[in-house]
């Protein structure tokens, strides 16, 4: 749907020389990753090799996508930057806010009234700047994109943790926070510590119930949840060719799920005809044409060990299929180790619901395995146990697969087909249940299985496997069955056994859609308006951020000491919180609202100085701002760990705090605080955190010089009289000095548009 083949030309007409610049300077042959990473370096060729693991480097990204929920601030955070257009082809997927309670058609009518606002404000901004838009009901993010945009060799940030579903395209996709979106959208770099690598060699060939979801089950028990962190884990080997592409998909999606900071497959035939399938054929021309560009160096491929930072072998004909959870997808169970697990742990037996799709697994061969074993439920005359739910990840695999029948073949068994969105994957499910409450086991094939989150109830047990074993469980309404040599009973009283599932890659007679729900962006969006309502208390457009003033800053007042963790959730919350998404001023009422208060152990409990009065963070922060007076934040060590989330950066600026003070930061965190024009600062003597005192005045000093590797000076004037002095260091660059001066790097790139 509009993919920018221009782009793709471009991109490829460069690999190859940069490809080679970067052996050069590596000085030994390359894995696909390194390829494509040294290909999309924001300064052009490579001049010099990158530590793994260590050094910080700038890319350049060839596209952005961005679901509803995070596209909101990001996009509004766009529009500062004055620019007439993104730099780079961009999306928006209206996917997140569906809420599945009856079916598809129902769900998204109600959903399409109650988010009113905010579509509309997306699909008008989107139609300004250049970027598609994709509307409720056109599918979920990572479907739409894999379907649609990604492309081998390319290199995307998408804002949700799931965006590393396009390495299933052979593409490098990372999940970002949308600061990061707003940086490639406007043309900025976008830096990424270079990734360490881990190889998975694959060896022979998937049969029976095994699937490629079984294939990250189970790497997902090898690594763990954090086993990936800071890593690409490259998949090779004969194995990976005989996977098909969105089987690759889905093992890339999971990635996230042991912390990578993507995954990938090199280009192969698979790829090639998934290509083909989806109305894509020039761009599988291209890549056949520079296909060794778009997979590892043979060198890499004969000694894997040389060339990664740690290796994985797994042989497809032996993978058994598995079941991971509860409660975290690392916990991975084999088939037949899986009854006697529920058994000792005393999980409940009894199944209430089945759901499969999602952006995980909604593949036309993973509907058609899954359709094959509910098929089996009507003519065996099975009755089915457990509730059953199907969310098709966009509406061209929708379409088709009603086309082709598969969707009444799970009518038939009882199943209820959703929205094309993330529905139950995102909570957003409206479950039918006498008890929310109730001790429960359901078992989905999406991707995340933490407690509460597809319904909520800390209480139920949820389990991820593939669509085909989900089926398979559902009709049995029992976790402890094994369909490899379990027996039914059927209604008529006789023992059945279930076939094992049959697939089809790809359909046969293609892809088909009438209404895909896309949006292409005006041709000059000069004169389209924004739409957004001024009453409205979801959105908000934002203003910009004051520039510094010139001075020293002096007569600051301290909002809070945070003690111990202070994570971006503590800094930022979400849950209910995630409804002002797009409202920089009412979100900013959960500022800090988890953090501890060093004076009295309470979290959201801040005294006001100018009273004397203790309330809440926010209020108090509201308080001074009102005030004229500017505060100071001060915590303790990895301040801001978490996740990217650029509220926890936006909101303290918005309510006046000019500079957080701590121990030590989460990188992601400290960037995004200098992006929005904060003073982000740590102790040069972690000691000094104790002379901070609750009365103080605080002077920030020195700022007429400041300069790259120069502390400033805090000066605390105790209420009694007394004062200390010491140095506070930063890691501000010339350019980050310039956003602190503009009062946001997108107030300075505003400034550099008009000039
Ligand atoms: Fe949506 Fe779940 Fe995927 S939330 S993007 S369907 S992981």
């Amino acid at each position: 749907m509009a993919f920018d083949i221009d782009m793709i030309k471009a991109v490829y007409a460069q690999l190859g020389e940069r490809v080679e610049a970067a052996r050069k300077v590596v000085g030994r042959p390359l894995t696909l990753s390194e390829k494509i990473l040294y290909a999309h370096l924001y300064d052009g060729k490579a001049t010099q090799a990158y530590d793994r693991g260590v050094s910080y480097v700038d890319f350049a990204p060839d596209r952005v996508a961005m679901q509803d929920a995070t596209a909101q601030m990001a996009l509004l955070q766009f529009m500062s930057a004055g620019k007439p257009k993104v730099a780079v082809p961009s999306t928006v997927h209206c996917d997140h806010l569906i809420q599945a309670e009856v079916g598809a058609e129902a769900d998204l009518k109600k959903a399409i009234n109650s988010n009113k606002e905010v579509y509309d404000f997306l699909s008008s901004v989107s139609n300004k700047y250049g970027l598609g838009f994709w509307k409720p009901g056109a599918g979920i993010i990572h479907q739409v994109v894999l379907e649609n945009y990604a492309f081998p060799g390319g290199m995307m940030i998408g804002t949700d943790s799931h965006t590393p579903n396009a390495g299933g395209l052979g593409m490098i996709a990372i999940g970002v926070g949308g600061a990061d979106a707003v940086d490639v959208m406007a043309g900025m770099a976008w830096e990424l510590k270079f990734p360490k690598l881990i190889g998975v060699h694959l060896t022979g060939k998937l049969s029976g119930w095994a699937s490629a979801k079984d294939v990250i089950l189970k790497v997902a028990g090898i690594l763990t949840v954090k086993g990936g962190t800071g890593a690409i884990v490259e998949y090779f080997g004969e194995g990976a060719n005989n996977l098909s592409c969105t089987g690759k998909g889905t093992i890339c999606n999971m990635g996230a799920e042991i912390g990578a900071t993507t995954s990938i497959f090199g280009y192969d035939e698979k790829m090639s005809a998934y290509l083909r399938s989806t109305d894509r054929a020039d761009v599988a021309e291209l890549a056949d044409g520079i296909a060794q560009h778009l997979r590892p160096d043979n060198e890499v491929l004969a000694n894997p060990k040389d060339y990664y930072d740690q290796l994985i072998e797994i042989n497809l004909s032996e993978l058994e299929p598995h079941v991971n959870g509860p409660f975290t997808p690392d916990a991975a169970w084999p088939l037949s180790e899986f009854a006697a697990a529920v058994k000792e742990h005393g999980w409940p037996q009894e199944l209430e619901v089945g759901l499969i799709g999602s952006c995980t697994n909604s593949s036309y061969e993973d509907i058609t395995r899954a359709a094959s074993v509910a098929e089996q439920a009507v003519q065996k005359k099975l009755k089915v146990k457990s509730e059953f739910t199907i969310t098709p990840g966009s509406e061209q695999v929708r379409f088709t697969t009603d086309r082709d029948g598969l969707l009444d073949t799970f009518d038939k068994m009882g199943g209820v087909v959703l929205a094309n969105a993330c529905g139950p994957c995102i909570g957003q499910w409206a479950r039918h249940t006498d008890d929310p409450t109730r001790k429960n086991s359901i078992i989905t094939s999406f991707n995340r299985n933490f407690a509460k989150r597809n319904d909520g109830n800390p209480n139920t047990h949820a389990f991820v496997a593939s669509p085909e074993i989900v089926t398979a469980f559902a009709i049995a309404g029992d976790l402890t069955f094994n369909p490899m040599k379990d027996k039914l009973t059927n209604n008529e009283g006789e023992e059945v056994m279930l076939d094992e599932p049959k697939g089809v890659e790809l359909p046969a007679s293609g892809f088909a859609v009438e209404d895909a729900g896309y949006q292409s962006p005006a041709e000059d969006g000069s004169h389209v308006e924004v739409v957004v309502s001024p009453e409205s208390d979801r959105l908000q457009l934002l203003t910009p951020f004051k520039p510094w003033e010139g001075t020293d800053l002096k007569g600051l007042r301290l909002l809070i000491k945070a003690k111990g963790k202070c994570t971006t959730d503590h800094i930022s919350m979400a849950g209910p919180w995630l409804r002002y998404r797009g409202h920089l001023d009412n979100i900013s009422n959960n500022l800090l609202i988890g953090a501890i208060n060093a004076y009295n152990g309470k979290a959201n409990q801040v005294k006001n100085v100018l009273t004397g009065e203790v309330g809440e963070v926010p209020a108090t922060a509201r308080a001074y701002k009102a005030s004229g007076i500017g505060t100071v934040v001060v915590g303790d060590e990895n301040y801001g760990e978490g996740s990217s989330r650029e509220h926890a950066a936006m909101e303290p600026r918005h309510l006046g705090v000019r500079a957080i003070l701590v121990k030590s930061f989460a990188r992601i965190h400290e960037t995004n605080l200098k992006k929005q024009g904060m003073l982000a600062l740590t102790f040069a003597d972690p000691n000094d955190y104790d002379k901070v005192q609750e009365d103080d005045a605080i002077d920030i000093v020195g700022l007429d010089a400041f300069a790259p590797g120069q502390p400033l000076t805090i000066v605390l004037h105790h209420s009694d009289g007394s004062s200390d002095e010491f140095k506070a260091n930063h890691t501000y660059n010339e350019g980050q000095i310039g956003w602190f001066r503009a009062g946001s790097a997108l107030n300075l790139i505003a400034q550099q548009q008009k000039e």
